[in-house]
């Protein structure tokens, strides 16, 4: 599959559900509750109908996200099923962490069982070290789960493990260096993102938008100069940099101030809710549900993925489109 840009994309994120055990402020807003019915949501055997019509299109990276993945019932049973589809070569999955230490049978963690079940890289969202931080930021005092959740991650040994902390001005700006201490003595990949306007217009202001000019310039402040790693790549559009006189390596994803951030996009999301976007930052996406749900073949839903992606924009827009209305938990992040 190839956008009239030359994107060729090989990736999909498949959101599994738009239900979350935590409430981040800028995902999703208090005051905005409401759960999509069961029926609404794909069931797993639609989803895996519409990996499989995408893996014979070219996609060979999938990222399991959410709302929380994990707190889908039976999430083990779709994941066990995605290895055996032709193609599909890179299974992802994106979680707060929260669920990832929880034994699913006796000795055995959500971590473990995913890594059983195919799972080969795990991205945790952390944005503090402080655990009444985290509580305001995710309205759930789950600190320590997460910290466990990530213990049981680094035991259940899978490729990679990457930590996602979006960056928020008042917040978290203090944590830059305990995070990146935390990452490596646990030989871990952190990655700091700009936050983007994708649920509430509180969500980015001024006052507490904090680019990645400006973290690069603490961070080095106490390190010294980055160094740039331009030919280590991550699925995403992430930079990577290297911290002076060690091994480690930090990425940054700078989705909004970033001019080239959408040159290099191969992606498509799947929500649960059975719509196709073809880009994060864009009004677009289009209801795969409907034709699949009436009866469509795989020939069919095959022409949709593919008109689907020739309406990918050239770049993202959030600046002028974001949406209240559709909120990050509900896309899939
Ligand atoms: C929507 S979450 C879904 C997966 C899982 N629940 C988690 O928290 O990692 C995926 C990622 O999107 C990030 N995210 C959510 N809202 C965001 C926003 N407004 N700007 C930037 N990143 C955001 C989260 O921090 C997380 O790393
Ligand atoms: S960022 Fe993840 S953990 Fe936080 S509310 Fe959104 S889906 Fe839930």
């Amino acid at each position: 599959m190839q956008d009239r840009f030359g994107h060729r994309i090989s990736y999909l994120r498949v959101s599994i559900t738009d239900r979350c055990n935590e409430r981040c402020t800028y995902c999703m807003p208090h005051e905005l509750q409401e759960w999509l019915p069961r029926e609404e949501i794909l069931t797993y055997e639609e989803t895996l109908r519409l990996i499989r019509i995408a893996a014979e299109l070219g996609v060979t990276k999938l990222r399991v996200t959410g709302g929380e993945p994990l707190t889908r019932r039976g999430v083990l049973d779709l994941i066990r099923e995605i290895p055996k589809i032709p193609g599909i070569y890179s299974i992802g999955l994106s979680t707060n962490g929260t669920l990832l230490g929880r034994e699913v049978k006796p000795r055995v963690t959500m971590a473990a069982a995913l890594r059983d079940a195919g799972v080969h890289s795990v991205n945790v969202s952390l944005d503090t070290l402080d655990r009444h931080v985290y509580s305001e930021i995710t309205g759930r005092d789950l600190h320590a789960q997460v910290l466990a959740g990530i213990d049981a991650a680094i035991a259940a040994g899978f490729a990679q493990i990457k930590l996602n902390t979006v960056l928020m001005r008042g917040r978290n700006e203090d944590q830059l260096i305990p995070l990146i201490e935390f990452a490596a003595a646990r030989n871990l990949i952190l990655r700091f993102i700009e936050m983007m306007p994708v649920s509430t217009t509180e969500v980015l202001s001024e006052k507490n938008f904090m680019s990645i000019l400006e973290t690069k310039r603490l961070i080095e402040s106490h390190y010294g100069n980055l160094i740039p790693e331009p030919s280590f790549h991550t699925n995403g559009p992430a930079t990577y940099y290297q911290i002076p006189g060690r091994e480690q390596r930090v990425g940054f994803i700078g989705a909004m101030t970033n001019l080239h951030f959408c040159e290099s996009c191969n992606k498509l999301r799947l929500t649960c809710d059975g719509k196709l976007r073809p880009c994060l930052g864009s009004y677009l996406e289009f209801d795969i549900m409907k034709p699949l749900r009436a009866g469509a073949s795989d020939a069919e839903l095959r022409q949709f993925f593919l008109d689907v992606v020739d309406r990918k924009p050239e770049q993202h827009d959030f600046r002028n489109n974001y949406q209240p209305d559709r909120k990050m938990i509900a896309i899939g992040g």
